[in-house]
């Protein structure tokens, strides 16, 4: 290839979902099909007990903050979190018929009505500080849990959440491990991915912060996006409930092969990047283990995860026949208390949603010198359908 050329387009590259064609940088993070996912250059397995908010300022700043460089960022973050009240009471008057990922969408949108600064920094900063109370109202609404209270931002930033959440006999302390585990797993994962990927081309026209990521938030409500890991739920509690919880990997092995034989889909493998387990899938099923060993789901999941790649590479058209994150995360959920399968695409946007906003200062304000990147606008060649 000539030097400087990163990708040679042909005819062959139309309408494949732009995969693999370089768009630009991702100062953030990057997936390599082999090693998977990093952040900032640190292999996920490394950052992904460290507290939340040590994560966001590594992702923020690109580079790892100090003690005091963290707790003067957090007392930052702590004085932009509580949202206005017109913010939590029209979240509160919205329809609560649709998924809640149609309400979070919409709760972005009316924060853009209430709460918008207008500079692309301040938004972000703000935008990560209020996630979990907005959060928390969408979900406490939609799920008839009642009023959200006031953000208590010194407690943390996930212990904030779980706080905030209204569930009835939520279990805090067995709950607020792994929603920071499953938080800091799911920041970002690169810049192409779909609602990295949409949030950034809306953003590129100059749509303010609230509206772009509300854009981001409907790209992840898609099954074959951020809705995965419900989807991957219901599949696993579907496996237990076919085959019982004492069942062996070959009990495990033979549904997976009778589906197939059927021509159903086998959800929680494969991945549009990655060509080996996905690592947020490994130290999952590691805390699993840990954990939550005797669960049944988690029991099931162990079996999914040896069987599905041992049946799958029988098929030579699949390329990725591993385990990706989805597999295991509602599972473990699940163990930890969380039983609300509907809001697992809800807790993914409260972690991606800092990763979209951190990428979308980058393009608007520091990519080409400060200039930004220029209004999307790829080309699309005519064909007639005659
Ligand atoms: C992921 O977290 O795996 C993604 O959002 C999917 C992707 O990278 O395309």
């Amino acid at each position: 290839m000539r030097e400087n050329v990163l990708f040679e387009i042909t005819k062959d590259n139309l309408e494949t979902g732009l995969r693999g064609v370089p768009v630009g940088y991702c100062v953030t993070s990057f997936a390599d099909p082999q090693k998977g996912l990093t952040y900032v250059g640190r292999p996920i397995s490394e950052v992904c007990y460290w507290d939340p908010l040590q994560v966001i300022y590594l992702l923020y700043f690109g580079e790892a903050g100090s003690k005091a460089q963290i707790a003067k960022f957090q007392q930052d973050l702590n004085q932009r979190a509580q949202c206005k009240e017109e913010t939590i009471r029209a979240i509160e008057a919205l329809p609560r018929a649709g998924h809640p990922m149609d309400l979070y969408a919409a709760a972005f949108s009316i924060a853009g009505m209430e709460e918008l600064h207008g500079d692309y920094r301040e938004d972000c900063l703000n935008v990560i500080a209020k996630i979990p109370q907005i959060t928390a109202a969408v979900i406490n609404h939609h799920a008839g849990w009642g009023k959200t209270p006031a953000s208590k931002p010194e407690l943390g930033y996930m212990e904030n959440f779980v706080h905030l959440l209204q569930m009835p006999d939520i279990d805090r302390e067995k709950l607020t491990p792994v929603f920071k585990l499953f938080n800091v797993l799911h920041y970002d994962h690169c810049g192409g991915n779909l609602s990295a990927f949409v949030g950034k081309s809306v953003a590129s026209g100059m749509a303010h912060m609230y509206a772009s990521l509300a854009s981001s938030l409907a790209a992840l409500s898609g099954p074959k996006h951020g809705k995965a890991n419900q989807d991957c739920l219901e599949f696993v509690q579907e496996v237990l409930d076919s085959v019982g919880e004492t069942a062996t990997a070959s009990d495990v092995e033979g549904f997976i092969r009778e589906r197939l034989k059927n021509n159903q889909l086998v959800y929680g493998f494969g991945h549009a990047v990655l060509r080996v387990e996905d690592p947020r899938a490994s130290v999952c099923y590691e805390h699993a283990q840990k954990h939550f060993p005797d669960h049944p789901l988690i029991k099931i999941a162990h079996h999914l995860r040896t069987e599905g790649p041992k049946v799958l590479s029988e098929n030579p058209k699949i390329s990725n026949p591993f385990p990706n994150v989805d597999a295991i995360t509602g599972s473990v959920l699940m163990a930890a208390g969380f039983s609300y399968p509907e809001y697992y695409t809800v807790l993914f946007g409260v972690s991606r949603l800092v990763g979209i906003a951190i990428q979308i200062v980058y393009e608007r304000m520091e990519a080409r010198g400060g200039k930004g990147v220029p209004i999307m606008r790829p080309l699309y060649l005519y064909k007639s359908r005659k």
